[in-house]
């Protein structure tokens, strides 16, 4: 009765150890990464002024023209990108919805496509959704959880069509020196790939370094797109609504396939982004500057546990220590500190091969929840070495 499509695509493990916390008492969930903040009271009145104004009807298919000119200009101002908002813009729902929208447009059946491992389950679940071979890059702990550029070099075959970039990276937290970068760029154009930039975490770096985005390098603006979200930068993942950037040939390919899936995202919130990039930044400065306090608090924490080998995070707002010490598979450890100390985490191979050893804590809850984490861990995890 079902199409074989069915049969590639795996629920995301990170709901399974969600949803097997649910209803316990006394336990730290520290699975999803929810930003633990409300979206600024500035957006929401942007929101409910567009639904009194008349804002509720359709809207062109890649967005309303006034939201993508406010797009183009923080493109601008922010990732030193010059993109046309007629042409080069298209407002999606939600990252996922450029995520899905890119893969359709670009990946044919056999085409291989090079993506992050450790890495957001969505990049390799689209590439198998259209036929095409996914084919993971490692992200290594002692390059702060980044690739060299040089390590392309033997995964790129005559099949190789695109590459998956995402930094800040889920679920690692890890950056790419701009070094690097500029060496990917260059190993893009020699190949003639397509790059696919996941930027939803750009604004989340605690390292102190500006966002790059890699269309802003010369030559790459006419082969990468680039995709934002408003869900964690405005803390607004309810809303659905974020945004791709690119060449006209491929962003108007993916209006015209969002015309027969969802037509646009909801007018409400093309207004609430408009807004968000439009007003004051301060929310998000202060948002930003809480996470790096925390970053802090979960490292230092992390990091005097016996047992425990954890690389700083550079950005988003996830840590990711080693904890193949303990001997343990990553599932079963997460299962353990579950049952035995309440506190819900990740387990590594929820995000590939190369996960497998480490965990992902998402550090967007306060402090004091974080405080009382490490402590239920610190007194557990070392016992297991014992
Ligand atoms: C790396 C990455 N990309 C894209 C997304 C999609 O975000 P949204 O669809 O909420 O904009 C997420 C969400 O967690 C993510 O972690």
């Amino acid at each position: 009765m079902l199409a074989k499509r069915n049969q590639v695509i795996t629920p995301s493990e990170i709901r399974k150890m969600f949803n097997m916390a649910k209803g316990r008492e006394n336990a730290l969930d520290m699975t999803v990464g929810l930003p633990d903040f409300e979206t600024p009271q500035y957006i929401k009145d942007a929101a409910k002024r567009a639904i009194d104004e008349g804002y509720t009807k359709y809207t062109l298919n890649a967005g309303m023209i006034e939201v993508r000119e406010a797009l183009a200009e923080k493109l601008k101002r922010e990732n030193n990108i010059e993109a046309d908002p007629k042409t080069e813009i298209v407002c999606t729902g939600g990252g996922m919805g450029s995520l899905l929208l890119a893969n359709l447009v670009l990946v044919d059946p056999g085409n291989q496509v090079i993506y992050p491992d450790p890495g957001f389950v969505s990049h390799p679940a689209h590439v198998t959704l259209c036929g095409g071979e996914g084919v993971a890059i490692q992200l290594k702990r002692d390059l702060g959880f980044s690739f060299e550029a040089d390590d392309l070099k033997p995964l790129i075959t005559d099949k190789t069509k695109l590459l998956v970039v995402n930094f800040p990276n889920n679920p690692t937290g890890g950056t790419i020196p701009r070094k690097q970068l500029e060496k990917v760029a260059e190993i893009a154009i020699e190949n003639e790939l397509v790059v696919l930039s996941d930027e939803a975490y750009e604004k989340f770096r605690s390292d102190g370094e500006k966002p790059l985005s890699i269309a802003s390098l010369p030559g790459m603006k006419e082969r990468t797109v680039t995709l934002f979200s408003f869900s964690k930068t405005y803390a607004m993942t309810g809303w659905r609504i974020g945004f791709s950037v690119g060449p006209s040939e491929i962003i108007s390919r993916m209006v015209k396939l969002q015309e027969h899936v969802i037509s646009m995202p909801t007018s409400i919130s093309q207004k609430a982004a408009e807004a968000a990039v439009n007003g004051p930044q301060d929310s998000v400065k202060n948002m930003i500057e809480t996470f790096r306090k925390r970053r802090d608090i979960i490292t230092k924490g992390l990091q005097s546990i016996e047992g425990i080998e954890l690389t700083p995070p550079g950005g988003a707002f996830y840590v990711f220590p080693d904890v193949s010490a303990y001997g343990i598979a990553s599932w079963d450890l997460a299962v353990k500190l579950l049952e035995d100390t309440g506190v819900v985490t990740v387990h590594g191979s929820a995000f590939g091969k190369y996960g497998e050893g480490f965990l992902r804590i998402c550090y967007a809850m306060s402090n004091e929840v974080i405080e009382e984490a490490i402590q239920r861990l610190d007194s557990y995890l070392p016992n297991l070495l014992k």
